[in-house]
């Protein structure tokens, strides 16, 4: 994976699940990291597993707007520009819309989709119009399709999918590569430090994670997706269907998410592959 040696890449969402896939993955490869989240303790711990690599940390806080032009500085000046932002961090909760309160719903919105947004409009200001900058957004397959028990992470990740397809349009030819990836089912702790309605820590991997994809296999899919160039591209198993199927069969695909799409899933899965 020559394609990664020195560039200058900045992981936000970096402490865990696919953002430390991607550390991991891109260290390896030689490529200069800036590594972002709130746990410090586990971005030092990551950066002291990979010595021979350049990589920096930087904590922030994605949901602390105020903080992020400082930051986006910050993470521009230490390899004097970057080639590549990913915008990775995220937050799930998952309750019925009657459950769940709106500060809690408006949480989601701030970590998953300002905070991209707020890092985007510091980083469209510092690009100089003859070099080229990937920003790299972390959908997901609710951001194609709604899902029960996930209105406001789908409804976070649908903004991510209108509000940067429309950048790519906007910006053509101006040298800022916007790729949209669409995670399927990765094994993470998204669901365990996801937030219930009310507010508290669901603490409890929902089933269809824990038989996910690992999260390294899922780096290593994004970044070949990458390097071909894709601007949408989705990493995972055989729920990865589900898109081309709201597609072209969006009347079914209802029906099917109405009648538990996850089992559904699963028995197809076991059907298909014995698994
Ligand atoms: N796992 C899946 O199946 C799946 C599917 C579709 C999409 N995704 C998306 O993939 C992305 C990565 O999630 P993951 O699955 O790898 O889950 P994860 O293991 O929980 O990782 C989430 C990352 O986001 C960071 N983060 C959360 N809130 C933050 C904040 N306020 N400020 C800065 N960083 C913050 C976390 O770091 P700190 O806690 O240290 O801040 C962590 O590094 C998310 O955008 C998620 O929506 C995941």
């Amino acid at each position: 994976m020559d394609f990664w040696a020195q560039k200058r890449i900045w992981i936000i969402g970096a402490s865990s699940g696919i953002g430390e896939g991607l550390v991991k993955v891109l260290a390896e490869n030689g490529a200069k990291l800036i590594i972002s989240a709130r746990n410090e303790s586990k971005l030092i711990e990551l950066k002291a597993a990979f010595p021979f690599a350049e990589i920096e940390v930087l904590i922030l806080d994605v949901e602390n707007h105020s903080s992020l032009p400082e930051k986006t500085d910050q993470a521009w000046q230490l390899f004097e520009g970057l080639d590549y932002v990913f915008l990775n961090a995220g937050m799930a909760v998952r309750d019925l819309v009657v459950d769940s309160r709106l500060d809690v719903e408006r949480k989601i919105m701030d970590i998953n989709f300002w905070g991209p947004v707020s890092i985007t409009k510091v980083l469209l200001k510092k690009k100089n119009p003859d070099s080229k900058l990937h920003l790299v957004l972390t959908s997901s397959l609710s951001g194609k399709y709604g899902v029960p028990k996930l209105a406001a992470y789908a409804a976070s990740k649908h903004a991510i999918q209108g509000y940067f397809d429309s950048l790519r349009v906007e910006t053509f030819g101006s040298g800022l590569f916007i790729h949209i990836v669409i995670p399927g089912f990765i094994r993470t702790n998204i669901t365990v430090a996801g937030l219930r309605g009310d507010g508290s820590t669901s603490g409890k991997m929902q089933n269809a994670l824990a038989g996910g994809m690992d999260p390294e296999v899922c780096a290593l899919g994004i970044l070949r997706g990458l390097e071909r160039g894709k601007e949408e591209f989705v990493v995972g198993g055989s729920e990865r269907y589900t898109v081309p199927l709201n597609r072209f069969f969006p009347t079914l695909m209802k029906r099917l998410i109405r009648s538990n799409p996850l089992q559904r899933i699963k028995n197809i899965r076991k059907t298909l592959f014995g698994k």
